[in-house]
């Protein structure tokens, strides 16, 4: 079993995917983006599935067949995301990959005190709530997503407030994680630091 564990956590649009995605090629480490789990049973949600077994009986082609980037499928799989059930359903899933070779990088929020509380390197990505909702402003409109940065600003702030405030894994750095704040920082500042960071401890 391999204790090559990389948890990333952080709030909405702090820059966790772009990093961990660059730190997993770097390494040849195996990548999950857990929101992903979240935003496929939130979208199964809205379609009419209950949420509980829908995230008992995840399968690899939720996470494929529908838009998770969209912003309301963000919202609604931040409400999935406090039942306990549906937290509970996703963690072997997780763990299960976590445990892949070489090496593997997980973000999300609870990955370093809940999910792998045994990790070898935790990160706890972080920015102004300004810097990320224009972040992912921009994303979001590379994509042609119609929405105001009014709107995103908005959904943000309820997002992190339910993911901090949650009663089941909330969102919260590891005492253990070290904690970087990428507001003022480009994505490749961002990286390397990070990548500094898993060098002296991998
Ligand atoms: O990309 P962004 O940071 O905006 O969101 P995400 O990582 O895709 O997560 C979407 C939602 O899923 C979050 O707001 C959380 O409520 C939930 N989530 C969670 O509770 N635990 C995780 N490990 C990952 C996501």
């Amino acid at each position: 079993m391999s204790n090559n564990v990389i948890a990333i956590d952080g709030p909405a649009a702090s820059g966790k995917g772009t990093v961990s995605k660059a730190i997993s090629e770097k390494l040849q480490f195996n990548y999950l983006d857990t929101g992903k789990l979240y935003r496929a049973i939130g979208a199964k949600y809205l379609e009419g599935y209950e949420p509980i077994s829908a995230a008992q009986n995840l399968d690899n082609n939720d996470l494929k067949i529908y838009d998770l980037q969209k912003p309301e499928i963000a919202q609604v799989a931040s409400e999935i995301a406090l039942i306990p059930e549906v937290r509970a359903a996703l963690l072997q899933f997780q763990r299960n990959f976590s445990k892949k070779l070489p090496g593997a990088v997980l973000d999300g929020r609870d990955i370093g005190t809940v999910v792998c509380p045994d990790a070898k390197v935790k990160i706890f990505l972080t920015a102004s709530l300004d810097s990320r909702a224009s972040r992912r402003y921009f994303e979001l409109v590379k994509q042609d997503t119609k929405i105001s940065l009014e709107t995103i600003l908005d959904q943000i702030r309820q997002r992190d407030e339910r993911d901090q405030k949650r009663r089941s894994s909330p969102l919260v750095a590891a005492v253990d994680a070290k904690v970087i704040d990428t507001s003022d920082l480009s994505i490749k500042e961002a990286v390397d630091e990070v990548f500094a960071y898993v060098r002296s401890k991998i």
